[in-house]
């Protein structure tokens, strides 16, 4: 038995988690030979592939990234090539010419999705859930997610120091794009003062009127804002705009709109600090290095089983297998009574 691994889309810390308990507990246990592809889809439309055994997975469970590297490759938008197939048709070819019996897909719902076309096509697939965003509605939770909370909640804490020495707002911008659980986690555990989120648009008036009160009692308001979080009075449209390959929008600049019109209405002095990537990057927390390798172990373990066409899932404690197409139904937003209880109500 060969099997192929990837990760694909954005990276998230535990991905190399996963593929250490994969390689090791196949190789040991299974006699499984292993077939890695580099970033994403693009190893297996390209045939690019990288060696994957025991020794080329030892030391890398604290290790941020991937070792197999990812991309946004969209086989499904890729046009014929000179031979007249298409994305799927030259990734079963590829998969049959490095001799692959199934394959490991480790991605979020773009990644999953294209692995659910794939499995429909005959290919034996197993998927792994993966986001730091934590919006995958098939899982309880996702690696990454927990890592990307400790970073935010860091950065929240050193700046209540600086926000409070300067009588300064300050608004930090975090990930998430349809979906607000790192803002509402960080911001809760970071005690911040304004937590706003895609899910819940906000009306910049009742955000600028509450960090004036804050001001008045001599507190320095901090804001935690998603990226995907949007005002009700505001045309948007002059936020970025550019898609990438699964025709997300590239998000950024709230934090930026924040701190002009904390400045213009309140006449205090603000400040953004945009995390960015920071919070995809570097060593996962234990929680996250202890749950991709659950993913990891029972991924195999499906292979092992021929439980193709499954994605493995957190459903409270324990790891089950659902359809891959899970994967793709309706994502996990923030539900009203979860933002009600961080009492930020701006809307
Ligand atoms: O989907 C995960 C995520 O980290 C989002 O929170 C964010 O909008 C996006 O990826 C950023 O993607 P990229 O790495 O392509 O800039």
């Amino acid at each position: 038995m060969r099997v192929g691994v990837l990760t694909g889309g954005g990276d998230c810390p535990g991905l190399n988690g996963v593929i250490r308990a994969l390689v090791r507990r196949g190789t040991q246990e299974y006699g499984y030979e292993f077939t890695g592809f580099r970033d994403g889809w693009r190893g297996p439309l390209e045939g690019d592939t990288i060696p994957l055994d025991v020794a080329a997975v030892r030391g890398i469970l604290p290790k941020g990234g991937t070792i197999l590297g990812t991309s946004r490759t969209n086989p499904l938008a890729q046009g014929a090539d000179a031979d007249g197939r298409s994305g799927i048709e030259r990734i079963k070819d590829n998969l049959a010419r490095f001799g692959v019996d199934a394959l490991v897909t480790i991605g979020g719902e773009d990644t999953l999705g294209v692995a659910t076309a794939l499995h429909a096509e005959g290919v034996p697939v197993v998927g792994v859930p993966k986001t730091i965003d934590n919006d995958l509605g098939a899982t309880d939770y996702t690696f990454g997610f927990d890592t990307a909370v400790n970073i935010a909640m860091e950065a929240i804490d050193r700046l209540h120091t600086t926000a409070e020495s300067h009588h300064r707002a300050l608004i930090v911008e975090v990930m998430g794009r349809n979906a607000g659980w790192i803002a509402l986690h960080a911001g809760m555990a970071g005690g911040a003062n304004v937590i706003l989120i895609p899910e819940n648009p906000f009306s910049m008036d009742k955000v600028c009127e509450y960090v004036e009160s804050r001001f008045e009692t001599r507190y320095a308001p901090i804001v935690v804002v998603a990226e995907g979080a949007r005002p009700v009075e505001h045309d948007v449209s002059l936020l970025d705009q550019r898609l990438d390959a699964f025709d997300h929008v590239r998000l950024g600049g709230i934090g930026q709109m924040l701190e002009g019109e904390i400045e213009k209405r309140t006449g205090k002095e603000a400040r953004c600090t945009v995390l960015g990537h920071i919070q995809r990057g570097g060593t996962p927390t234990a929680f996250d290095r202890v749950l991709a390798t659950r993913f990891g172990l029972q991924a195999i373990g499906a292979v092992r089983n021929g439980a193709f066409g499954m994605m493995m899932s957190l459903q409270g404690t324990q790891i089950v297998r659902v359809p891959l197409a899970e994967a793709t139904r309706e994502p996990k937003l923030v539900p009203p009574e979860r933002y009600a209880e961080a009492e930020v109500f701006f809307g």
